[in-house]
């Protein structure tokens, strides 16, 4: 055994393998279950008891030689094929079928300004560094009113007087501080929030912001436009409801509900089970604020209303986790639609 055990020694020293397949042969050659290292294994048994320590060494050495004399090769094996790989031609033209997608939120934005676009509302943007003045105090917002709050809104620490917009109703004070009426426009953006970060919050996220200032503006040209949007944005049978609710800048105000794209209205764990869900903010833009941009509010009136990007979104692709939309994990990403 001693002598068989030292010449397969050697043999483990100039084993050979040109494919994959050939080294996996070697591996139940050797190291099989019925392989030779496991048949002198059997054979152990029968060694001489003065001889078992010395024979036993020699065994398992044996089996970490056959063991290591395969592992290189199979390295060997694998660089050589990813050396191979790169000496293809490099000539050929670049594989382009792997382009990136659109964002979600992008693509729900876009099609929020394009629904407003199709009815004549102009798109405009404002800084996300904004004034007490823009953010609050212009929009009727009292001293006292908790968003100012610290716990709400992220200050500059230097100067209370600038924060992150906590909204993008700022951008109707600017819009409306620098044009006469008839203003119909929309302003989409980022805006920020003091919030711990969870499924169904997030520090950051974003919102669109619709404004119409003009002579005879009525409550009931609100509605419409909202139910307009809501059916080119769901789907033509969605029904829309408001709920009267409070905000600083508009009165009256309302919230809206559509209703549940999942279960038609029905009921189910989306809507939990009242067949509404909520989409946005609404309401009559304060005659406060229209003064406070030199307005007339005798001659104008209009309506404002702002929803959550993220919120529509994932309404209509039932995405249940807001964490998503900032993770850029590509799996995610790639489900939506092509550039
Ligand atoms: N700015 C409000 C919010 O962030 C939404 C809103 C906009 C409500 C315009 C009414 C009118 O919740």
């Amino acid at each position: 055994m001693k002598e068989k055990i030292e010449s397969l020694l050697t043999q483990a020293q100039e084993l050979k393998a040109e494919t994959a397949a050939e080294l996996e042969a070697l591996k139940v050659k050797y190291l099989g279950r019925k392989g030779i290292v496991q048949e002198l294994f059997q054979d152990f048994k029968n060694v001489p008891p003065e001889e078992k320590r010395e024979t036993g060494q020699k065994l398992n050495e044996l089996k970490e030689s056959i063991q290591n004399s395969l592992n290189a090769l199979k390295e060997r094996l694998e660089s050589k094929t990813t050396q191979s790989n790169a000496t293809n031609d490099l000539t050929l033209p670049v594989d382009f079928s792997d382009f990136g997608a659109r964002h979600p939120l992008s693509i729900v934005r876009n099609q929020i300004c394009a629904i407003f676009g199709n009815i004549g509302y102009t798109i405009a943007e404002g800084p996300e560094i904004e004034d007490d003045w823009h953010n609050f105090t212009a929009l009727n917002f009292p001293l006292e009113h908790p968003a100012r709050d610290m716990q709400d809104t992220f200050f500059i620490e230097k100067d209370p007087d600038i924060a992150l917009r906590t909204h993008t109703s700022s951008v109707q004070i600017r819009m409306m501080e620098r044009n006469k009426p008839p203003i119909r426009s929309i302003f989409p953006g980022r805006v920020y929030r003091n919030e711990a970060i969870s499924a169904r919050a997030h520090c950051l996220f974003h919102q669109v912001e619709g404004l119409y200032i003009d002579h005879n503006v009525s409550f009931a040209d609100l509605k419409q436009t909202l139910y307009y949007f809501a059916k080119e944005m769901f789907s033509s049978d969605t029904k829309i409801r408001l709920r009267p609710s409070y905000f600083p800048f508009t009165e009256p105000s309302a919230e809206m509900d559509i209703s549940c794209n999942i279960c038609g209205g029905k009921g189910c764990n989306i809507c939990k089970g009242s067949g509404w869900v909520e989409i946005l903010g609404c309401g009559m833009v304060d005659p406060n604020v229209l003064e406070n941009c030199g307005i007339d509010s005798a001659k104008y009136t209009g309506f404002a209303f702002g929803m959550g990007i993220e919120r529509v979104t994932m309404l209509k692709y039932q995405i249940n986790d807001l964490r998503l939309f900032f993770e850029n994990d590509v799996r995610f990403l790639k489900q939506f639609e092509a550039v």
